[in-house]
């Protein structure tokens, strides 16, 4: 019997390591028709400001070669549209929610927060997206500094909520931002955002998003987000990530779990089968069976600690039959 179960902190354990990443299922129930949200570990709302924004122009998405970019840009009704529209849908379907949130300034995700205040118990967690930029300094992003993440959770310090922040890989000052996190008193890592990006049209060698340059995501993706995420639990073994980047199957879900994951996020996979979320919930017990695990626990990591060499014999040490 394979355990799917995962603890991200004490106080939240999930039923599944499989969630939907933000943005790309909508802010509430906008999936449901595809599949029963229930069924995954959580659901991640696209990031929300305590202020309605439209995003950038079109076009928004576009085809990269076997990944995708995007400058949908943070487009969203607000925190206060979102309590009012969709949290009462969540609310009544009873749906584990993890709220993403973002800012231009660092008081800007207090402001958030403090319009989450008192939400109800369906909001499990926060995820405090920094891939935006700060307009209090010169735009850069908040997540390719660590003192701006720093000032960002002692302003959001009084959250009740398990807050996990949501990291920008476009910095060589990654592993001081998770350093920063675990200082900061930040429940864990969400590992990785975007990568900056920008694709021309070959046919009239312009470029193919409205705000010309985006985010890519996708399979090319991947081995960037391994990597943070390996690096992150070499640093910090006790400090929970959440791992995100080109997941596309259940051996992707896995090979992110080993490098040191408690959870996984699908995003990009879901535009091409709406349901990919569902499917690697669905084909991760067999394919973990196969590599000998029965627990997310002991997956969390396989790969510092000898991979599945170490763990069948440690298998076989507790049940020589
Ligand atoms: C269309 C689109 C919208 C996104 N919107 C958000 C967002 O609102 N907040 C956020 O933190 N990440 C956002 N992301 C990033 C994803 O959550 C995820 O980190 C990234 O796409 C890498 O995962 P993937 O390769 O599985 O897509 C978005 C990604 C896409 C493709």
């Amino acid at each position: 019997m394979i355990d799917l179960t995962t603890r991200l902190t004490n106080e939240l354990t999930l039923s599944s390591p499989v969630m939907n990443a933000s943005g790309v299922a909508g802010f509430s129930t906008e999936v449901q028709g595809y599949f029963d949200q229930r069924d995954l570990g959580a659901f991640v709302t696209k990031s929300l400001a305590h202020f309605a924004t439209e995003g950038n122009p079109a076009p928004r998405v576009s085809g990269a070669g076997i990944s995708m970019i995007n400058s949908v840009g943070l487009t969203g009704p607000g925190v206060r549209g979102w309590l009012e529209f969709h949290a009462p849908k969540l609310r009544m379907n009873n749906v584990p929610t993890i709220v993403s949130i973002w800012g231009r300034t660092v008081q800007d995700y207090a402001k958030v927060l403090a319009e989450l205040n008192g939400v109800g118990d369906f909001v499990k967690a926060v995820e405090i997206n920094v891939s935006c930029p700060n307009i209090e300094d010169s735009m850069n992003m908040f997540g390719h500094s660590p003192q701006a993440v720093a000032e960002i959770l002692v302003a959001t310090q009084t959250c009740k909520l398990p807050r996990f922040v949501k990291l920008s890989p476009n910095t060589h000052l990654l592993q001081e931002v998770v350093a920063t996190c675990v200082e900061g008193g930040a429940s864990g890592v969400v590992l990785i955002n975007t990568v900056l990006g920008m694709a021309l049209d070959k046919r009239f060698l312009l470029p193919t998003l409205g705000a010309r340059s985006g985010g890519l995501s996708g399979p090319a993706i991947r081995q960037m987000s391994i990597r943070a995420i390996y690096d992150s639990y070499a640093s910090f073994p006790h400090f929970p990530v959440i791992g995100v980047g080109g997941i596309s199957t259940a051996n992707d879900a896995i090979e992110a779990l080993a490098a040191g994951a408690r959870a996984i996020q699908v995003g990009t996979a879901s535009f091409v089968d709406p349901r990919a979320a569902l499917k690697i919930l669905r084909e991760l017990p067999l394919a973990m069976a196969r590599l000998g695990f029965e627990r997310i626990s002991d997956l969390t990591g396989a790969a510092h600690r000898g991979g599945v060499a170490a763990t069948k014999s440690a298998l076989e040490f507790r049940d020589p039959t």
